[in-house]
C-alpha cells in the first residue's frame, strides 16, 4: 500500500472522556461524515466507551446505520429534507431523535409518528445566527406552539431546543454572545408558550472547550472528539490527534530560501538568516 490513514481509537476515547471531564452537561459525539473520515461505527463505538451518551449525524442515513449496527444510545439526525420520507420513517421508527426547523417538518414528522404509532422524540432548532436550517425568531412561536400541542396529543415525546454556533472558535467574537442571548430568549418564549424542553444545546467543540455557559444540557463536540483543537491558537486542550497519515516519500529536495512551493505557492521557504 502506498499511503495509509491509521485510526487510533483509544485517542477517540480519550479525547471523549476529556470533554466529558470539562463539563457537567452530556456529550453528543458527533460522528457525521463517517466519523469526520475515522469510520462510523468505529469512532461511535469509541465515543461511547469514552462516555458519550448520545451520537449525532447530519444525514438520516448514517444515524439509521447506527442502530442497525447496535448502538442503544441516543442518537440525533439534523439534516433530512421533505422528501426523504422513507428515510424518516425508518428514522422514526428506529427512535432516533430529529430536528425540525420549520412547520413544514414538524407536519411530516407528526404524521409519520402518528402512521408509525410511536411518539417521534424532535429537537426544536432556532436559528441564533447562522441562517442555514432553524426557525426564524418571527417563525418561532408558531412553531412551538405547535409543538406544545403535539406533545399534549403525544405524537411527540421529546421537545429539545437546540441551535448551533457560527464563531465559537474565534473567542470574544460578538456574534457568540448574541447567540446565546437569542437562545435564553428562545428558551424564555418556548416556557412561556408551555414548552420546559427536556434538553438545551448549544455547543460545537470551540464551545465545549472555552464557554461552560453555553453547555447547557449537552454538548456536541466533532473536531474534538478526533483529536484537532478547535481553537489551535489556545493550545491542544488535552486532546490526541486520532489519525495519523503515512506515506512513501516521493521526492527530498532542497528548494531555495524564499522560494513559493506548489500551486499559489501557499506555503514559501523561510528566507535564509544572516547574522553579522
Ligand atoms: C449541528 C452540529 N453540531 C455540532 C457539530 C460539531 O462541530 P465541531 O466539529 O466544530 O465541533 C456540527 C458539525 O458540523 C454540526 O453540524
Amino acid at each position: 500500500m502506498r499511503s495509509e490513514a491509521l485510526v487510533d481509537l483509544a485517542a477517540i476515547r480519550a479525547n471523549v472522556a476529556t470533554l466529558r471531564a470539562g463539563s457537567s452537561a452530556e456529550v453528543m459525539a458527533v460522528v457525521k461524515a463517517d466519523g469526520y473520515g475515522h469510520g462510523l461505527l468505529q469512532s461511535a463505538r469509541a465515543a461511547t466507551q469514552g462516555g458519550a451518551t448520545w451520537l449525532g449525524t447530519a444525514v438520516l442515513e448514517e444515524a439509521i446505520a447506527l442502530r442497525d449496527a447496535g448502538f442503544t444510545e441516543r442518537i440525533l439526525a439534523w439534516l433530512w429534507s421533505p422528501q426523504e420520507t422513507a428515510s424518516l420513517r425508518r428514522a422514526l421508527g428506529a427512535q432516533i431523535d430529529i430536528s425540525v426547523s420549520s412547520m413544514t417538518e414538524l407536519d411530516l414528522v407528526v404524521a409519520t409518528a402518528a402512521e408509525l404509532g410511536l411518539p417521534a422524540r424532535a429537537h426544536f432548532k432556532i436559528d441564533t445566527g447562522l441562517s442555514r436550517n432553524g426557525a426564524t425568531a418571527r417563525d418561532w412561536p408558531e412553531l412551538i406552539t405547535a409543538a406544545a400541542k403535539a406533545k399534549a396529543t403525544g405524537v411527540i415525546e421529546t421537545t429539545a431546543i437546540w441551535s448551533h454556533f457560527v464563531y465559537a472558535d474565534s473567542p470574544g467574537h460578538p456574534t457568540t454572545a448574541r447567540q446565546i442571548a437569542r437562545f435564553q430568549e428562545a428558551l424564555e418564549l418556548a416556557e412561556n408558550l408551555g414548552v420546559t424542553p427536556e434538553l438545551r444545546h448549544l455547543a460545537n467543540s470551540a464551545a465545549s472547550v472555552s464557554l461552560p455557559g453555553a453547555h447547557f444540557d449537552l454538548i456536541r463536540p466533532g473536531v474534538a472528539v478526533y483529536g484537532l483543537s478547535p481553537i489551535p491558537e489556545q493550545g491542544d486542550f488535552g486532546l490526541v490527534p486520532a489519525m495519523t497519515l503515512r506515506t512513501h516519500l516521493a521526492n527530498a529536495k532542497r528548494v531555495p530560501a524564499g522560494e513559493g512551493v506548489s500551486y499559489g505557492h501557499q506555503y514559501v521557504t523561510t528566507p535564509t538568516r544572516t547574522w553579522r
